[in-house]
């Protein structure tokens, strides 16, 4: 387990550029947190780094974005917020897209039996009493993103 405190918005779009050099394709990013926790600003900072941050538009009505990051490295940016149900995520292909690039899933824990077994979760609280502040909590029980810690602590 991993927090880091985000003090602002920009705070949390520089955590997205930080880790977004480690991530590779097949890693599965499941974020957890209220409305307005900075779930799509931390993917905005990984797509920063990447240099396609005018790109970015809000999943929340197409469930899932795709951007290419570089040659042979896709993000998919999902927000299953909507569905009606776990089942419409693999009636859509969502489980066909972990392979195929990095994802990032925002509310992922509403499609909890579908996910891989070794995803990396973020959840991201908002301070009761400070308002720009959040805590980022990562878990993960993959020894893969024991390895991308390493770089970032
Ligand atoms: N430290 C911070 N980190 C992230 N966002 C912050 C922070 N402080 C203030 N904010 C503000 O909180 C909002 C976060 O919005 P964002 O769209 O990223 O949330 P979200 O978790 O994706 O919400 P939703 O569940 O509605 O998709 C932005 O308006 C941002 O400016
Ligand atoms: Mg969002």
């Amino acid at each position: 387990m991993y927090d880091v405190i985000s003090n602002s918005a920009e705070e949390t779009l520089a955590l997205g550029r930080k880790i977004a050099p480690l991530l590779k394709k097949g890693d599965v990013l499941v974020m957890t947190g209220d409305l307005g926790a900075g779930k799509t600003l931390f993917t905005t900072g990984i797509l920063e780094f990447y240099e396609k941050k005018d790109e970015v538009s809000s999943p929340t009505f197409t469930i899932v974005n795709e951007y290419d990051l570089k040659e042979d490295l896709k993000l998919f940016h999902f927000d299953v917020y909507r569905l009606e149900s776990p089942e419409e995520f693999l009636a859509i292909g969502g489980d066909e897209f972990f392979e195929k690039g990095i994802c990032l899933i925002e509310w992922g824990e509403k499609i909890e039996e579908y996910l891989p077994k070794d995803v990396l979760r973020i959840n991201i609280k908002k301070d009761t009493e400070e308002e720009g502040k959040r805590i980022f909590s990562f878990s993960w029980t993959s020894s893969r993103y024991d390895e991308l810690f390493k770089e970032v602590i």
